[in-house]
């Protein structure tokens, strides 16, 4: 029958593959990878035996031949995915081909880039009575925005927002936030290749975000966060507070 398994491979870093992801690819037939997106050091996993198919070059239809091979030769495939497969990672396409062809198939979760952003610049994303809630999403390209989806209006909730595939127009991007109601001093930080060895941060105020960009030169593998969480003090969380009862624990009478 055979087997795709769809994993997150993290966000660079390849020690940030998940144990169930490792011991998937040590297990597979199959590796099929991408140079530009995933560290080499996840091949490390895999066994000596395994074909290894770096995927930058192969459209879905090339895709599908090795697909339909795992059908009949009974193979295990490893496809490795940058991040986590649930953000932008073309699998419905490929879960689609999966069903069509009977080839049974299964996704396994990685650390996002999100996450890794997160932890470059040492921050959480959802601060107590400033931003509980966090937007995921990016600017149009080739790639259509459905109708209501447009940073403008994202923008106007004025919470952390986490913008994907959006580096190469900073200018169009900066205008869209500002006119949506974030202040122009509303923090902001760029990740460029979070956990990579040239990992690249930068930290500064909406109003500057467009400059900054173009002047690091970033226009791909940079997570844009923005919103007043990223620079607040915020109140603490309430499950750690001592004044707080929950299942666990019970408030202290003092606090
Ligand atoms: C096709 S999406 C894939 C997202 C991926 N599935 C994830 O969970 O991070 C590619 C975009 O994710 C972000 N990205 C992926 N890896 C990144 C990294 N290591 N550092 C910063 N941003 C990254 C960038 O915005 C990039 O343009």
């Amino acid at each position: 029958m055979g087997k795709v398994w769809f994993i997150g491979a993290g966000p660079g870093s390849p020690d940030l593959l998940t144990i169930r992801g490792a011991k998937l690819i040590s297990e597979a037939d199959v590796v099929v990878w991408a140079r530009s997106l995933v560290h080499e050091g996840v091949l490390e996993h895999a066994s000596p035996d395994a074909e290894i198919v770096e995927s930058t070059t192969i459209p879905l239809e090339g895709v599908r031949g090795m697909y339909e091979r795992a059908v009949v030769e009974d193979l295990k495939v490893a496809r490795v995915h940058s991040g986590d497969p649930s953000l932008y990672g073309a699998v419905l396409e490929q879960i689609e081909l999966c069903e069509e062809i009977g080839l049974e198939w299964q996704i396994v979760p990685g650390v996002s880039s999100l996450g890794a952003a997160a932890a470059a610049i040492g921050r959480e994303l959802t601060v107590p009575e400033v931003s509980q809630s966090v937007i995921l999403t990016r600017r149009a390209s080739r790639t259509p925005m459905p109708n209501n989806e447009d940073i403008k209006g994202f923008a106007r909730h004025g919470t952390t927002m986490a913008i994907f595939l959006s580096a190469a127009k900073p200018r169009a991007l900066q205008e869209d936030l500002l006119d949506g109601g974030y202040a122009p001093e509303t923090p902001c930080a760029v990740v460029y290749r979070a956990s990579w060895p040239d990992e690249k941060i930068i930290e500064c105020r909406l109003e500057e975000l467009a400059d900054r960009i173009r002047e690091a030169g970033f226009t791909r593998q940079a997570l844009i966060l923005v919103g007043p969480g990223l620079g607040a003090g915020g109140t603490r969380s309430h499950l750690y507070s001592p004044a707080f009862s929950h299942m666990f624990r019970k408030a202290s009478q003092e606090a």
